[in-house]
Formats: C-alpha cells, structure tokens, sequence
C-alpha cells in the first residue's frame, strides 16, 4: 500500500474528522449584565419533558387576536401544526403594537451604496403609513386576496420591506426572489407559486453600479409564460422615486409605476387580516438549477413566534439596540433577522443597499460608527472578503459591538479569532448559528450570556431543538466519539417549514423518510428532521457541522470534508480564502486539490503553495495533502457569497464548468481554467477518463448554485 495512504482506517460509510478540540471563549460581563438570557433556568425551561409547551414562551412574545388551544398538533405527521386556534396578523405584530409607545423609533435606517447619498430613517408610524398605503394599492389595484401568492424581485431597499409586510397584513403570500438572480431563475419561481403579479424595480446599486434591474423583469415574465403561467400586473419601484432609471421599456397595460399609483392610495389604512396560526405566511425558494426548486412554505404564528424568540434570546435584541445584518432580504436570513424578527421586537434594523467593501474596505466599519451599530451580523465570506480587504481596518473606526453573528457555513477557526479580535476588538460575545432555509431560524447555536464560544463550532442545539446524529444505518454517533455522521433534529419546532409548495411528497422524501421510524405513526419522535449536513458533536455537546453530505471529498474511502480542509489552509498567513475540490486520480480514486486566494499585499509563490501542502498534511493528514494549490486572484462566487466549488472543480477535472450565470464573477472562470489546465498539460498532468457517475459528482460537487 502506498504510504500516503497509511491511516484511511475509517470506513466508507463515515467521515473521518481530524479537526483539533479548539479553547472557549468567554463573554464579558459587561455583556452577561445586560443579556435577554443570563438566567440558567431558560435552559430547565426548555428541556425536553417540557417540550412542546415550552414555546408558549415564544408565542407569547407576540400579540394574538385569538389565543390558541392546541400547542401541537402532530395529527398529520410530519406535516406539523404549532400554535391551533390561535389567530393574528404578521403586519400586526411588526409595526402597529409598536406605535402606542414608539411610533417616532426608527424602524429601518437604509443606507445607500453611494456615499454621497443621504441614509434614510424610517419610523415605526412612517413604516404603518407606508405598509397600509401600499396594502390598499394591492387590495384595490391589483385585487388580490389572502391565500394568493406574489413574487418579488427586489433589491436592498426599505420598499422590500413595505411590500413583505404589506402581503402580510392582507394574508397574501409573498415570495421573495433574490435580486441577484437572473430573470429565468425569478420566472420558474413564478410559475411553480402561480403569482400573478411581480413586485420589482428600475435599478440598484451594486459595486458603484447602477444596474438596470427592470429588464429582468420582462425576462421572467417571458418564462413564465412560456411554461404557463401569466403575469397580469408588474408594479415597478424607482430608485430615484419620479424618475425612471432603467433603459427597459414599460409594456403599456402591463407596467405600472408603484410612485404614479401610490397618490390615490395617500393616508389610507387597511385593517390588518386575523390569519389562521397555520395560514402560509411567505415562500422561500431554495436554490437549484438542476432540479424543480423547492418553495420552502412558512407559517405565520409558528415561523413568527421563532423568529421573535430566538432574535431576543440568541440575537440578543432589545428595542433600543442598533442591530444591522448584511444578509439580503431576499435570502431567509434577510426574512427571518432582517425583517420578522427585529420588527416584532421593536429594534432598529439597518439595511444596506450595496457591497461592504464598496468603495473601499472600511466602508462597512463607517456605517457601523456612524449608526451606532452595536449587534452585528453576517456570514463567514463577508467576513472572509472584509479581511482580506482591510485586515487592519477595523480599529480605525470607533465602533462598538455587544454581539456579532456567523450564518451560512462552517467558519474556519482562523477566521473566527479575526473576527473576535479585529472586528469585535475582544469586547463582543460572538454566535455561530447554524440553520437553513427550510428552518425559519436557528438550530444550533449558544446562548451568549451562558454557554462560552468555541471557534468553528456553533453549539449545541439551540433552546427546544435536540439535535442528534445518525450514521447511515440510523444508529446513534456519540458525543465525542470523534465521529461524524447526518446530524438530524428529533423534534418538531415552530419555525419549521410546513411543507414544499405543491410537493407535499417531496417535503416527506427529502426531509422525513430517511430516519423515519414508522411511516403511519402520529407520534413526533418517529420523524427526525434530515437535515442533509454532516457533523461532529464533542464531549461537551457542541456540533461542528462539516458541510452538506454531499460535499466530501473521498480520499481512498477516507472521507474529508471540504470545510477542514479548507480551515487547514486559512492557518497559512497568507491565505485570505480556499476552496477544496476532488480531482479524479489514477492512484487514489479521487485527490484534493486547492485552490486558495491571498490577503492584499502578498504575493504568489511557490513557497505559499508549499506552506498550504503543509498546513493540511500536519493538520489532517498525509492521505489529504493536495496534489495541486492554484493560487488564484479571486473565487467563482454566487451572489450571496459561497464559493462555487463545481465550478472550480470542473476545471481541475477538465470538465465542463456547467452554468455560471447566476455567479456574481462569471469573468474569473475562464482566467482561472486557461492558467490552471495550462499549466496542468505542461506537467503531463491529465484527467483519466471518468465514469458517467463521476461525471455527475463533479457537475453537482457543493450545495450553492
Ligand atoms: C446550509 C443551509 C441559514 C441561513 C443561510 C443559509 C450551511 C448554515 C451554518 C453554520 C455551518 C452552516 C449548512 C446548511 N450552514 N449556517 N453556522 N455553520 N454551516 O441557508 O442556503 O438554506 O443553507 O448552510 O450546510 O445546511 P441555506
């Protein structure tokens, strides 16, 4: 046997993990003082003999027309009902409770990406005027009705927020399509909701550009037709309210100017719709451009009431904090910590429209200093992308964090003590939340006042929830067995997604029938929640969570997760960002190979290639030392950020790159593909022929699309 493949002892069934036990941090007292939750019996509340009555706690954060008899209702498993004969109103709850004693609290502070232009703050009573204007411009203009659904297709801006809350105060589904996509993905989003009307805008700024947006909309329009289904009314914002900023024509009879029509509507008010606690509250598609996405559909009283729990005791909100999350509205980080959740507290909200970065790397500490930002929360590429921007820039600016958040994927713990250090300068407790869209909020995490930090791990599960996790046969991998398996959540949660939007059949298939115990039992504790992510949990009850199942590179039957590979090289002073592929191999079946992008003012060299060798040889093994390290100017990425590792790995395999459109750099691939299979062909160094099934691992190697 080759010597580098001494130590694969691990069976193929599992994942091995290499990674090392990392140190608590603690947070200050400063912060435990004022914490939401710095009481331990929060966590006697929710412990599992008082499950499900525990979310009376959540639910009783809102304001409830009609109070509810039933906590859960598990009758039609796992099709899960929280909070039965209970009534109340999302637009309710997010804006008019709140005018008695704040009415003149600013509600959103909206941050243009031009510096040049002025923030604009918008009040608790200005955010009622606008959503009940616009509520009875929908009624009446465009005369929809509770249960329909609408799309959206819109940017950054506080008329995202209005239109949301505006569909919930008339029980009208809304569905938000990210900005960033292309009008194809924003029409197979319309036909499978069967919207009738699209809610968009003339343009936005993104990078210092102001993109013309509006000719999307004629674009998924034209799609959606072509698959059937008919878009009656576009309602159009314009950036620059009076004047049209997009070169797209309007189609007359079609196209109608929210700012023409919004007059008539002036200082009306609509009484806000008593919604069933069940009654669908919005729809947020999960990516996917290979198959039929997928309308994660979610509730009112359930999804709201966890929203407002977890921002209060995990977020840490109280009303006079200044909280600003980078996410976009248009992702369900956006819906559920942008809008739901800090609005249902009453807090300010900040959005910003643009790039952090733009237009240079201190641009989002300024907006912190400037607003008094003091809870922060974003996402390990944003986090990534500010240090490689401005590794020292931070300090610069006088802001001050109580609280800082991390969502979207594994942070590596390199990253993680910059963050703390640098960006939190050692004063914020810092929570990792780990979650998905189909969640409604989060899963694991720690509470910040009560439960120490550990880098690179979000926690345990978070109050309510009970993680587990299973190896392929269902059996049960312990806490600090060093071993890694699907990690699940064995009970149901008011946040959870009710169903996939017209496939009921799916929802079960994808989620529930993996694990389930009995496919007719009504009993919750049959149907654990797959959640389709490996993980790792300590001794101390922590998960690690190494990514999607489907994202591990099989070294001769060891798996590796692309995640600690990833997190080995960001040890390296140099590396800003990597990214881990498989490349088909002769000898090993399959070989890691890196590609990894540097802090400013490092230069590339063969010497940084080697360290990166090291770095993942010492830290995980000889068996995951990668065969090539590509040093590359920048990463394939999606708009909201994840490095699109088909992408790189259909050009370390010399295969097709599959469609880059939705990427936010699809110039990047061709500059990186002609230097890399160049060099490639100088060394002798070609793909072996690949089986068809090889193929497919490559075209869907990583979760973003
Ligand atoms: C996938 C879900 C949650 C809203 C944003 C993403 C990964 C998410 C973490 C975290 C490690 C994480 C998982 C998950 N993920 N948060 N804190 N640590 N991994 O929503 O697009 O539905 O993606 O993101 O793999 O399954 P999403």
């Amino acid at each position: 046997m080759d010597k580098e493949l001494e130590g694969a002892e691990v069976a193929e069934a599992q994942i091995a993990v290499h990674w090392k036990e990392e140190e608590y941090y603690y947070p200050s007292a400063k912060f435990i003082a004022q914490a939401n939750a710095a009481d331990p019996a929060i966590l006697e509340r929710f412990r599992e003999e008082n499950f499900p009555e525990c979310f009376r706690e959540y639910a009783d954060l809102l304001t409830w027309d009609q109070y509810w008899h039933t906590t859960l209702d598990t009758s039609n498993a796992p099709f899960w009902k929280w909070f039965v004969g209970g009534k109340l109103n999302a637009s309710y709850n997010c804006v008019d409770r709140h005018l008695a004693k704040n009415r003149n609290k600013a509600a959103f502070i909206w941050v243009p990406e031009p510096e040049s232009e002025e923030t604009q703050t918008i009040t608790y009573q200005e955010l009622y005027a606008r959503v009940n204007e616009f509520a009875a411009l929908l009624q009446d203009f465009c005369q929809v009705k509770s249960g329909d659904r609408i799309t959206f297709h819109m940017p950054m801006v506080p008329d995202l927020p209005v239109a949301m809350l505006a569909c919930a105060r008339l029980g009208v589904i809304h569905s938000e399509v990210f900005g960033g996509f292309s009008g194809a993905a924003c029409g197979d989003r319309i036909v499978d909701s069967g919207s009738h009307i699209l809610i968009t805008m003339d343009a936005y700024y993104r990078n210092g550009e102001l993109i013309d947006h509006k000719v999307k909309a004629d674009q998924a329009i034209e799609r959606a037709a072509e698959n059937g289904v008919k878009i009656d009314k576009v309602l159009v914002w314009q950036r620059y309210p009076g004047k049209y900023s997009s070169p797209t024509p309007m189609v007359e009879g079609r196209d109608y100017f929210v700012e023409d029509l919004l007059p008539e509507y002036r200082g009306r008010r609509v009484a806000p719709v008593s919604m069933p606690a069940e009654a669908p509250l919005f729809l947020m598609y999960t990516s996917g451009t290979t198959a039929r996405p997928k309308g994660c559909q979610h509730s009112t009283g359930g999804y709201l009431s966890y929203v407002a729990g977890t921002s209060k005791y995990y977020l840490d909100i109280h009303p006079e904090d200044t909280y600003w999350c980078l996410a976009d509205i248009g992702w369900i980080t956006g819906h559920s910590y942008i809008v739901y959740g800090p609005l249902v507290l009453g807090t300010t909200s900040v959005m910003y429209e643009g790039v952090p970065t733009y237009p240079d790397a201190g641009r989002a500490w300024r907006i912190a200093e400037r607003l008094g930002v003091n809870i922060f929360h974003t996402a390990p590429t944003t986090i990534r992308m500010l240090r490689k921007a401005g590794p020292d820039e931070p300090q610069k600016y006088g802001y001050h964090f109580k609280l800082m958040t991390t969502v979207g994927e594994p942070i590596e713990p390199e990253v993680w003590r910059w963050y703390y250090h640098v960006v939190g300068k050692g004063e914020a407790a810092i929570i990792d939340t780990w979650w998905q869209t189909e969640n409604g909020g989060f899963l694991g995490s720690t509470l910040p006042a009560l439960q120490p930090m550990k880098p690179g791990s979000c926690g345990p599960g978070v109050l309510g929830i009970y993680p587990v996790i299973y190896d392929e046969e269902g059996k049960m991998v312990e806490a600090g067995s060093g071993r890694a398996g699907n990690i699940c959540i064995r009970n149901p949660w008011p946040g959870i997604f009710e169903t996939v939007w017209g496939q009921p059949e799916r929802y079960v298939q994808t989620y529930y029938a993996k694990y389930c115990k009995n496919k007719n039992s009504k009993d919750w504790h049959d149907w654990p929640y797959f959640a389709g992510d490996g993980a790792t949990q300590a001794a101390d009850g922590y998960f690690r969570i190494l990514g999607r199942v489907d994202d591990v590179i099989n070294v001769a039957g060891h798996r590796l997760g692309t995640k600690e590979l990833e997190s080995a090289a960001l040890t390296v002073e140099e590396v800003a960002e990597a990214a881990a592929v498989p490349v088909m191999d002769e000898l090993r079946g399959r070989a890691v190979e890196m590609y990894v992008a540097l802090k400013p003012n490092y230069a590339a060299s063969s010497e940084v290639s080697e360290k990166v060798r090291t770095a993942v040889e010492t830290l995980i093994g000889k068996i995951a030392r990668p065969k090539n390290v590509w040093i590359v100017p920048d990463m394939p990425k999606t708009r909201s950020g994840k490095i699109m590792r088909r992408v790189i790995a259909g050009i370390s395999n010399f295969t097709d790159v599959g469609d880059t459109s939705t990427l936010a750099n699809p110039e990047i691939v061709e500059a990186i593909r002609q230097r890399v299979q160049k060099e490639k062909v100088a060394r002798g160094d070609l793909p072996r022929e690949l089986s068809k099934q090889e193929l497919e691992e490559i075209r869907r190697f990583g979760r973003a699309e």
